[in-house]
């Protein structure tokens, strides 16, 4: 098969490039080592920026997102017992959107088949070869037969477990742990709260977040080896109530119908291309989730990386060129904002200044939500910085 750009991975960032390479009249085809159920079943994240919701509607996804999604302005900061109020809107005039990313991923999957997109699902082996010569290749095995994939260029949205990454030489990489992970629950119950509650209580961080007006998500820090069969419903609850729960208010409760927990990294690698291969999303980066930055980036990746690519098409090789650095200059900042949002919001509780570490989040919580510089900051962060030109 030849066709000017090979897809690896059809997530987020894999399926929405192939939607703004079509705006230019580019042609590609995708692999996918998953069936197309399972990219769709996928439970991930839940909140879009601003600037995520204005791509996807310049390019003709937005009107389930319009009428589904919910559109926030702002977030509740908790801490103390205390519940403050963080008005994205009247501090900066932007806003946040909450749609999740498997209902993301439905749009596009649906926009492809209209299309008639290329899509190999269930591809085997995937290998890449050539990436340093004029005619990179992807091989993989489909439904018992052998694919040979000729392109001029690669892109890598296979995820952070993918092969394109693997396959730059001398790579460098930067990563960090953190000593908790998240365990999340899909419950069917109307979102007590109208928006997002980030909350750090002395037993850990939990939040509040929600899919639609039936469907509420919330989330726990627990210890990053924690067994999910530890966790039976009540006992999620009854932490829920305690770590969330302030005067005057109530969460209320309904059938769990998903259950998980997420480790947390950082992760970021020293370039997004080589040769022609090109890496976005979290094939190149992974954020701790706190701040909700994950499928975000991806989205800030590939629309960089698709007009780059159509630039080069149109005979200016720059964009292109110059798109790693833009997008790990972008990245960067994220890395840092995610980071920021997680150190102040979980408790470390190993080693002698534990006690000392939570009460100067205390006071840097405190900070921000007496402080408007400090909330525009987090907002401006929050609802999503500029796509690097
Ligand atoms: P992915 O969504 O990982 O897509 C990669 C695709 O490539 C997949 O379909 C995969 O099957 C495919 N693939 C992998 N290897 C190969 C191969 N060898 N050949 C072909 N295809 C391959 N972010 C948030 O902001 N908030 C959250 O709450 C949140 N929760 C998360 C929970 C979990 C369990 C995980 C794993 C991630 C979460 N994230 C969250 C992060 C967010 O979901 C990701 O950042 C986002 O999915 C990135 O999109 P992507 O397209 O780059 O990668
Ligand atoms: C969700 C996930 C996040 O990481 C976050 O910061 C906010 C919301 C969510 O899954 O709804």
């Amino acid at each position: 098969i030849r066709t000017r750009i090979a897809i690896v991975g059809a997530g987020p960032a894999g399926l929405l490039l192939g939607r703004i390479l079509d705006t230019h009249g580019i042609d590609y085809v995708i692999v996918e080592r998953k069936s197309l159920e399972y990219t769709l079943g996928r439970i991930r994240a839940g909140i879009l920026e601003q600037g995520s919701v204005e791509l996807l509607e310049r390019l003709g996804l937005g009107e389930r997102l319009r009428r589904e999604g919910l559109e926030h302005r702002g977030i509740y900061l908790q801490f103390a017992g205390e519940r403050h109020h963080i008005d994205f809107e009247k501090l900066i005039g932007r806003t946040v959107t909450v749609y999740g990313q498997q209902e993301v991923v439905k749009d596009l999957s649906r926009a492809h088949q209209a299309a008639g997109t290329a899509i190999y699902y269930e591809a085997e082996d995937v290998a890449l070869d050539g990436i340093e010569s004029e005619r990179p290749r992807v091989t993989f095995r489909c439904r018992g037969e052998d694919v040979l994939i000729e392109a001029d260029y690669v892109v890598g949205t296979d995820g952070f477990h993918g092969v394109c990454r693997p396959s730059i030489p001398d790579l460098e990489v930067y990563d960090r742990e953190y000593p908790f992970a998240w365990l999340g629950v899909l419950a069917s119950v109307r979102p007590s709260t109208d928006e997002l509650i980030y909350a750090l209580h002395a037993d850990g961080f939990a939040m509040h977040s929600m899919r639609s007006m039936e469907v509420s998500r919330l989330y726990l820090q627990v210890p990053p080896d924690e067994n999910i069969d530890d966790w039976p419903d009540d006992r999620i609850w009854e932490a829920l109530h305690r770590r969330l729960g302030v005067p005057g208010w109530t969460l209320d409760e309904g059938e769990i119908t998903d259950k998980s927990i997420t480790p947390m990294r950082s992760f970021v690698a020293s370039t997004m291309q080589h040769g022609r291969l090109f890496l976005a999303g979290d094939a190149a980066h992974i954020v701790p989730p706190t701040g909700a930055k994950g499928l975000n980036s991806a989205i800030a990746d590939v629309a960089m990386l698709g007009e780059a690519i159509a630039a080069g098409y149109r005979g200016n090789p720059e964009p292109m060129s110059s798109y790693s650095r833009r997008a790990l200059s972008r990245q960067w900042k994220t890395q840092y904002f995610s980071r920021w949002m997680t150190a102040m919001l979980h408790r470390d509780d190993r080693g002698d200044s534990s006690e000392y570490d939570y009460l100067a989040q205390l006071g840097q919580l405190r900070y921000v939500v007496e402080s408007e510089f400090a909330q525009c900051s987090l907002a401006e962060q929050y609802t999503g910085l500029p796509y690097g030109l």
